[in-house]
């Protein structure tokens, strides 16, 4: 059994979840947007988030990368196993993101959706640990920055399993 303990309770989360909607919502205030799920620990986070931005022009797409590596890890080697399903030229991208690490997932896939010729492109993430970066991005919009811990629930997993927990836990050693 792994020894979990609470980092971001529910709330917390919500309470982040409302701030990041309001300003996606006035950021593209009369524009159209496209929020891309990137299955499959971005699910709990896109719901929430997108039931919070209030507008109709806003759509929503979903991709599954896969990447080889450790439970805890990515490996750098990332390929597109689901991609989206329309066509997103000259559209305003908004990618949701789980959790950023290393970057290096990001970096791919920002390259690989920057090849569709979409009018602009953005990444919100519920969880960014800046401390281990390897590949610099800007990252718009961002919930919570943490420490270097790993981290389970809401949906993020270990091993596939622990998405549904409804608030983030870390692993304590
Ligand atoms: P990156 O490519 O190193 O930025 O890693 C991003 C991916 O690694 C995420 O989408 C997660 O699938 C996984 N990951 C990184 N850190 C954690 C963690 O603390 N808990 C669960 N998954 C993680
Ligand atoms: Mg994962």
């Amino acid at each position: 059994m792994l020894n979990l303990d609470v980092l971001i309770d529910e709330q917390t989360i919500y309470k982040r979840i409302d701030e990041l909607a309001k300003q996606i919502e006035k950021d593209y205030e009369n524009e159209e947007l496209v929020c891309i799920c990137i299955l499959k620990g971005s699910f709990p986070f896109i719901w929430e988030l997108g039931k919070r931005i209030h507008k109709n022009n806003i759509s929503f797409e979903f991709m599954e990368i896969s990447s080889y590596g450790s439970s805890f890890e990515t490996s750098g080697k990332i390929n597109v196993k689901k991609d989206v399903s329309c066509d997103l030229t000259g559209k305003n991208i908004l990618v949701i993101e789980d959790i950023i690490d290393t970057g290096t997932t990001l970096s791919y896939l920002t390259d690989y959706l920057k090849a569709k010729n979409p009018k602009s492109l953005k990444i919100a993430t519920l969880l960014n640990k800046p401390s281990r970066r390897l590949i610099d991005i800007y990252v718009d919009y961002i919930g919570f920055s943490i420490e270097d811990k790993f981290v389970l629930g809401f949906g993020l997993d270990l091993d596939q399993n622990y998405r549904n927990l409804p608030y983030i836990a870390y692993v304590k050693n």
